[in-house]
């Protein structure tokens, strides 16, 4: 695997299958209370530009879990590029710790960061993809469906980096991925191209609609997430008025598969983007999705901190 993981669009096939395996060893390992301390004396560095629960927690939890440590550097104490030059922090951090995990606005910190420290960079999400997220998903719909190929997945909602990681991985696993959004809201062109040309070659197909009803037909697994993003607060009511009609509602699931799993990537605006009966309904595996971010993000850290990987 590279240095870094800022994007599953840097993984091949192979590599996210054995994430996956990984995944499943340790959490079966910590099932059983079977110690796994493959990162003792390790230590991770945690920037967030922006909040969290999951990613912050996850990661910290998964760190001790692996017998090392992290450390969560709050927005007010780091300030990169403000209070110093992102490759100052980097080339501070390195000497200290042995992987950097970063939440940030501009993805182009993150490559910053990737490119002057030694080493390993995680994307713990940016404005343009949340990779973490979504391969924790892709672990769950294994566990769930036992299988990935040619498993039809609907995206009601934004084009945005949740979306663009939706992409990538559908891409390179062969899933059929149909991304359904208000006109404007589309994802990056690049990450659409690049997904569709990734696709011929795994058997999976990216389509992308304006109709959610026509996305949601028959599909295995509903996904959603927030209309607006961390960031673009000032534009929720425009979003609010321009998503409508793209709520994931009990109508809209009757439509998909009569077994279809509901996925939101939490935090979720209950009435918005999903309703309380879809997100607490039996269709829903949000939680579970939750937790598989603690048993991927530790195989991630395992195959870049560990002795294999640095
Ligand atoms: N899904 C996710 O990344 O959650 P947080 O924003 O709480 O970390
Ligand atoms: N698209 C959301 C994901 C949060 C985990 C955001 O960027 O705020």
């Amino acid at each position: 695997m590279t240095k870094d993981l800022l994007s599953i669009g840097d993984l091949t096939p192979n590599e996210i299958e054995t994430l996956l395996s990984l995944a499943a060893d340790l959490k079966e390992q910590q099932r059983k209370g079977i110690a796994h301390p493959l990162l003792a004396g390790k230590s991770l560095a945690m920037i967030f530009e922006k909040p969290s629960l999951r990613t912050r927690v996850t990661f910290e939890v998964g760190m001790s879990q692996l017998g090392g440590r992290a450390i969560y550097l709050v927005p007010a104490d780091i300030r990169l590029g403000e209070r110093e030059a992102v490759k100052d922090a980097a080339k501070n951090l390195e000497r200290w710790v042995d992987g950097i995990m970063a939440r940030t606005y501009s993805h182009q910190t993150l490559e910053e960061l990737a490119r002057h420290a030694a080493v390993p960079v995680i994307n713990g999400l940016s404005d343009l993809t949340h990779p973490c997220q979504v391969l924790a998903d892709l672990f769950t719909l294994r566990e769930k469906c036992g299988h990935l190929q040619g498993l039809k997945v609907a995206y009601i909602g934004d084009g945005n980096n949740v979306c663009h990681s939706w992409l990538y991985a559908a891409a390179k696993t062969g899933i059929e991925f149909t991304v359904a959004c208000p006109r404007g809201y589309e994802p990056h062109a690049d990450v659409l191209t690049s997904a569709r040309r990734e696709a011929e070659a795994s058997g999976g197909r990216i389509a992308l609609s304006h109709d959610p009803r026509l996305a949601a037909e028959g599909a295995d697994v509903l996904y959603t997430d927030v209309w607006t993003s961390m960031g673009q607060e000032a534009e929720s009511a425009k979003r609010r008025r321009d998503f409508q009609g793209f709520q994931v509602d009990a109508a809209l699931v009757r439509l998909a598969a009569p077994d279809v799993l509901v996925m939101h990537c939490l935090p979720a605006h209950r009435g918005e983007e999903i309703t309380d009966e879809v997100l607490d309904g039996p269709h829903s595996v949000v939680y579970d999705e939750a937790e598989n971010r603690l048993h991927l993000q530790k195989a991630i850290l395992v195959t870049l901190l560990g002795s294999q990987g640095s």
